[in-house]
């Protein structure tokens, strides 16, 4: 699903945020992303998403090499990649059911189709009753699944999440992941960047750790002896 192939990225700047990096992730795989502040993890995103592009080797997503996509294929990439950020990015004018369907309108579903998606994202993620509220009377981690809810709306078979507990208290941050969790276990490939070492621990998946913007490690992390 996802491969890079010694793939460097040097900023406009001259940064160096990504040096000669390796790794592939299958379908169906969960994947932490790990590394300290500065390490590239963004960086990487970005790559996936188009919004950068790699200064040297292959991005390959999904079988599309993105160094030969042209501008005209961008939008249909991107709408294959859900996408959840840290400050979930959404809009305060509008109620949790608008935002969820932004991504549907864009992409020009009809309203009918547009209600049925919304209603299923939101029952996954557990917000169906509070469609009409607007986000700003709901909680951090309800905030933080309503974007969720709208990155998975167009069921992408891939799933990004920076850094998406950022911002919440560990019990939170661990019903967020287990929320990606069962979206794995649907099939859906994820891949998420976290600080959080101990809560990544726990849940005993592969992590891929960048340092300087190298590959440090790959694979399950070893267990902590005694506990
Ligand atoms: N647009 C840019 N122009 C120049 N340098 C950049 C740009 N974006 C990021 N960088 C630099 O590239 C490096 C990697 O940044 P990146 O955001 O990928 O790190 P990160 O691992 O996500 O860090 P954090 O954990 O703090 O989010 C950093 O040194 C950063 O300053
Ligand atoms: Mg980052």
């Amino acid at each position: 699903m996802i491969s890079f192939s010694s793939v460097s990225k040097r900023y406009e700047n001259g940064h160096q945020a990504l040096a000669n990096l390796s790794f592939d992730v299958d379908e169906g795989e969960l994947v932490f992303l790990t590394g300290h502040s500065g390490a590239g993890k963004s960086t990487l995103m970005k790559l996936i998403m188009l919004i950068e592009r790699a200064s040297a080797g292959q991005v390959v997503i999904a079988g599309r090499n993105l160094n030969r996509m042209r501008r005209g294929q961008i939008p249909y990439h991107r709408r294959q990649v859900g996408v959840v950020f840290q400050n979930h990015q959404l809009l305060f004018d509008r109620s949790v059911y608008e935002n969820v369907a932004l991504p549907l309108n864009i992409a020009g579903f009809q309203s009918r189709e547009v209600g049925r998606r919304v209603r299923a994202a939101l029952d996954k993620v557990g917000l169906l009753d509070r469609e009409k509220a607007n986000p700003i009377t709901l909680s951090g981690g309800e905030q933080q699944r309503v974007g969720i809810a709208r990155a998975v709306v167009n069921k992408p078979p891939l799933l990004l999440a920076d850094e998406p507990t950022g911002n919440l208290d560990p019990e939170l941050s661990a019903e967020i992941m287990n929320l990606f969790r069962r979206f794995n276990s649907f099939g859906v490939t994820v891949m998420i960047a976290s600080h959080d070492i101990a809560l990544i621990r726990s849940l005993n998946h592969r992590v891929i750790s960048l340092a300087k913007g190298q590959l440090a490690h790959d694979g399950l992390l070893p267990q902590e002896q005694g506990g």
